[in-house]
């Protein structure tokens, strides 16, 4: 089973993140909810490698495949993008299928170094969904996206998720995002877990008083 244990990170004197203890069901969807600077970033780029911990493990995920916050492109076309990202047979079809399924087929042709912010986050997505892994980490994937793209977004996902049988964390600054799209829920408040429930009890009630008024600022039940 994938699990972290004393994973912390410091900036100077600051302590930016430290989990004691968190074990993930495999296959499980994961959502890392928390306000600016709680320390999302920090614990997914220790999971995908871009940041070493100070201290502690992270085992058993498996082949991880992340995408940052900030996404990038290569400045090549639409489908170039994708196709410079896949190995195996037919390449330019499971292309063709993802490019689709993320709204970008109309652009496939067009340098991606042009693509919008939004945009060009979907493609940073459908270059990595081309590919196969145990884990799926994602840095606020729907963060530059409007409402049907992170619709498409999430249809992506979960048909991935369907079918690799993968094990999916995400983070997102959104409580009502994480519940629209998670099993469990971790809330982060400078760095340290307060909250670790599924949607429906982490909306009911709250272990932590900090908590308690994260969610009150949102207008969502659990129902
Ligand atoms: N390279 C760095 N040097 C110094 N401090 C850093 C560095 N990277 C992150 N931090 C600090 O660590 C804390 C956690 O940052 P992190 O990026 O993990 O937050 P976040 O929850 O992802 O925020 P956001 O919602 O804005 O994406 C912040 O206070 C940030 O300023
Ligand atoms: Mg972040």
């Amino acid at each position: 089973m994938p699990d972290i244990e004393n994973l912390t990170k410091h900036y100077g004197e600051k302590t930016v993140l430290s989990v004691d203890r968190l074990a993930v069901e495999k296959g499980e969807t994961l959502a890392v909810t928390g306000p600016n600077g709680s320390g999302k970033s920090t614990l997914l780029k220790i999971l995908s490698g871009l940041t070493k911990a100070d201290s502690g493990t992270a085992n058993g995920f498996g082949k991880i495949l992340s995408i940052p916050q900030a996404s990038y492109a290569f400045s090549m076309s639409v489908e170039k993008n994708v196709l410079y990202a896949m190995s195996g047979d037919k390449k330019t079809e499971r292309a063709e299928t993802i490019l689709k399924r993320l709204g970008l087929y109309e652009l496939k042709n067009q340098n991606a170094k042009k693509l919008s912010g939004g945009e060009a986050q979907r493609l940073a997505l459908a270059r990595l969904l081309v590919n196969e892994c145990d884990t799926l980490v994602l840095d606020e994937p729907t963060g530059a996206v409007d409402i049907d793209g992170a619709d498409c977004v999430w249809r992506a996902i979960e048909e991935y998720r369907k079918d690799s049988g993968c094990t999916v964390i995400f983070s997102t600054h959104s409580p009502v995002e994480a519940g629209k799209h998670a099993d469990r829920i971790l809330l982060l408040h400078n760095g340290l877990v307060t909250e670790d429930a599924k949607p429906s009890d982490f909306f009911k009630e709250q272990k932590s008083d900090w908590g308690k008024k994260f969610i009150a600022q949102f207008s969502v039940s659990g129902d």
